[in-house]
């Protein structure tokens, strides 16, 4: 078990929500490839940064930002061309999808000199598009493992969401990371009164920090019950989240009965991948697919199972973690120089945000990209 930083406690709990701790260098996840869809541009607020989307002739993601050299106006209220270049809807100057200008359709047709749009380093993985922001040299080998995802995993994934939080990544971060909150947060949904004695367990490998809690012979919390058996009998029950900077999260969950053996069990695993849209704001990409040789048979059809799981999990998130998040925001902006008193429970969320923090003091100090996590 890892104790908690006591440095972290003379932080100011306000310090996270500074726009330049963001983290550069790095992967984050626009939106699912399935939302880029070939002909339309597709505006993104990334990291505080106005972007847009759209896929060049070969279908590959192209990211620009979503400014016109000319006179600054917004890409995004312009075309993209049957030809793959970009029309700026104010008058008209077209943009290859390396960012050039390469038509003025105004007067002599003069094109001034380095008239050309910032574009990015965009990739497609895990059926997601992953951007990278930072001036370093981009390194995929960093984008997060969610291969679950992948379209021949073997999992049925659910519906894919994008929810927009309202409240800096990092307090999502940490709500994540802290299982705790699922019993009184979610009460009767994702846990329960007896789910709060379990131990959390913190460890970290390579670049992961996981946090388990493991929770024996309690009334199980209705998204457990519905993964499983559906007779509301107690159960044995994991929870393992993995983190990996600056915010991407695997939750793996396991439902089993007692007294059987665990690897008989059903579960779900779920992607919560942030990205940060502003300081207030945060795109929370989620999909989940079942796991495990067990677990209850949808009656009312697969589908129909799919999508109430997936709408119980988005009212978790939307209805549940986002009304507390936006207070607490609200509470931490009033009093920036507040510090938290951390319990037990913090110790997952606070090895987090360490982590994060020694990655983005590394790189403003202009330090290479680091690609294992600072102990
Ligand atoms: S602002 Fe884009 S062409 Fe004038
Ligand atoms: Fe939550």
């Amino acid at each position: 078990m890892l104790t908690i930083d006591p440095r972290c406690r003379e932080q100011p709990y306000g310090d996270s929500v500074k726009t330049m701790n963001y983290l550069r260098n790095c992967w984050y996840a626009a939106m699912w490839s399935e939302a880029l869809k070939r002909g339309a541009l597709v505006a993104a607020t990334l990291l505080d940064e106005p972007l847009v989307f759209f896929r060049d002739l070969m279908g590959q993601p192209v990211a620009m930002d979503d400014m016109c050299p000319h006179r600054l106006a917004p890409l995004r209220l312009g075309k993209l061309l049957p030809d793959g270049r970009v029309r700026c809807g104010y008058h008209g100057l077209e943009f290859a999808s390396s960012g050039l200008c390469v038509k003025n359709p105004q007067g002599n047709g003069h094109i001034p000199p380095n008239c050309r749009v910032k574009t990015y380093r965009v990739v497609e993985k895990h059926t997601l598009v992953w951007i990278w922001m930072g001036d370093a040299a981009p390194d995929e080998s960093l984008i997060p493992e969610f291969s679950y995802l992948d379209a021949n995993s073997g999992y049925d994934v659910g519906r894919r969401d994008t929810i927009t939080m309202d409240t800096h990544y990092r307090y999502i971060v940490d709500n994540l990371m802290d299982l705790s909150h699922a019993s009184f947060l979610h009460d009767g949904l994702l846990g329960n009164e007896e789910t709060i004695f379990a131990d959390i367990q913190v460890r970290q490998e390579g670049p992961y920090v996981f946090v388990q809690r493991d929770m024996n012979n309690v009334r199980p919390p209705l998204l457990r019950d519905l993964l499983f058996k559906r007779d509301g009998a107690n159960v044995n029950m994991w929870q393992n989240i993995r983190w990996s900077p600056p915010s991407a999260v695997l939750n793996d969950i396991g439902t089993y009965a007692p007294g059987t053996d665990r690897k008989d069990f059903s579960g779900q695993l779920g992607c919560h991948i942030l990205t940060p849209a502003t300081a207030d704001t945060t795109l929370y990409h989620t999909a989940a697919a079942r796991q495990g040789p067990l677990g209850a048979v949808a009656e009312e059809g697969d589908e129909t199972f799919k999508a109430r799981i997936a709408e119980l999990r988005t009212f978790a998130f939307k209805e549940q973690d986002d009304p507390m998040l936006k207070a607490q925001l609200e509470n931490i902006r009033k009093h920036p120089g507040a510090t938290p008193r951390m319990l037990a429970i913090d110790a997952g969320p606070v090895r987090c945000q360490r982590i994060l923090d020694a990655l983005i003091a590394a790189e403003q100090k202009k330090s290479e990209p680091l690609k294992e996590p600072v102990p």
